[in-house]
């Protein structure tokens, strides 16, 4: 079975599910099919900026596996900041996913507009009571962030989904979210797609790096089955993404081997702080009106 980590609602949420970032629709669709029909995810972790929540949804009923058994997560998008557009947005992508709740809607990034900000996620802490989603949180906040919207309203976040990978590891972050019993989830976990974000964008060289290439040998593993299993390890919820039938069932085929204390050590060695994207302070996100 998937193993879970509970959630500070007490929901379970499947530590292994399917990113479709940057999948069109046809792709996002079969995937989704394949990943909870075939393969056996039980989590799906999509955007409204993603542009296929239809598609997921398309692909969860054509999967044949009830609603009730995936673990669906989507996020509200930097344009929907602020308590009308907030209600508005949940609505929409419920209506893009043909479902009445999701199982976890997210702020996708913070705002340096602190009141705006606060004024959000008070907003889904009002669509959370609605019963639209079942758990709510954020993504991409730093420490500091945190701290605002903790503060303002008293309410924690159940997650935190932010970059991490070998070379982003965010030991500080999660042991800040360990205190305030926040979930830590990892996007781009693999390192990336190596396109997307523009000038910066570098190729992937997690998954060819000698060192997870290596310890991968001696299990009889990827490069990728690697670094999920050490996501798995450090209590972290992965989120691999991956269009091709034979990678998704690779990344889920990660239960039955286990990384040591020195695969552990040499994998925590490639920690350089470098990042994929943007540095949520950077982004520079200004509120509208
Ligand atoms: P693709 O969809 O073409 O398989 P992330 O770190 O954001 O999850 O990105 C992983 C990237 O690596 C994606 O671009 C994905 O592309 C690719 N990928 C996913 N799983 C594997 C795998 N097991 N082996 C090699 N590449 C993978």
């Amino acid at each position: 079975d998937l193993p879970t980590i509970e959630l500070s609602t007490g929901a379970l949420i499947p530590q292994l599910g399917l990113g479709v970032w940057q999948a069109d629709d046809s792709d996002t669709e079969k995937a989704v099919e394949y990943a909870i029909g075939t393969a056996g995810y039980r989590h799906i972790d999509t955007a409204a900026a993603y542009g296929n929540e239809a598609a997921v949804g398309r692909g969860i009923t054509a999967s044949g596996v009830d609603r009730g058994d995936v673990f669906v997560t989507t996020k509200l998008w930097n344009a929907d900041h602020g308590r009308d557009r907030a209600h508005r947005a949940i609505d929409a992508s419920l209506e893009r996913l043909g479902l009445d709740h999701v199982d976890l809607y997210l702020i996708h990034w913070p705002l340096q507009n602190r009141d705006r900000m606060i004024e959000t996620w008070q907003a889904l802490v009002e669509i959370r009571d609605a019963g639209k989603a079942s758990a709510i949180g954020v993504s991409n906040f730093e420490p500091h962030h945190l701290d605002a919207i903790i503060d303002a309203t008293g309410e924690v976040p159940a997650v935190d989904q932010v970059e991490l990978h070998p070379r982003l590891a965010q030991r500080d972050l999660r042991s800040y979210c360990a205190t305030k019993g926040i979930a830590v989830e990892a996007w781009s976990p693999l390192g990336g797609s190596g396109s997307g974000w523009g000038a910066d964008s570098s190729p992937n060289t997690l998954l060819t790096d000698p060192a997870l290439t290596g310890i991968g040998e001696r299990h009889g593993r990827s490069a990728a089955q690697v670094m999920i299993r050490w996501h798995l390890q450090n209590g972290v919820i992965v989120i691999p993404k991956s269009v091709h039938e034979e990678r998704i069932a690779q990344n889920i085929d990660v239960l039955d081997f286990e990384l040591d204390d020195a695969d552990m050590a040499a994998i925590a060695a490639l920690d350089t702080g470098a990042r994929v994207g943007a540095h949520p302070d950077e982004l520079a996100l200004g509120a509208r009106d």
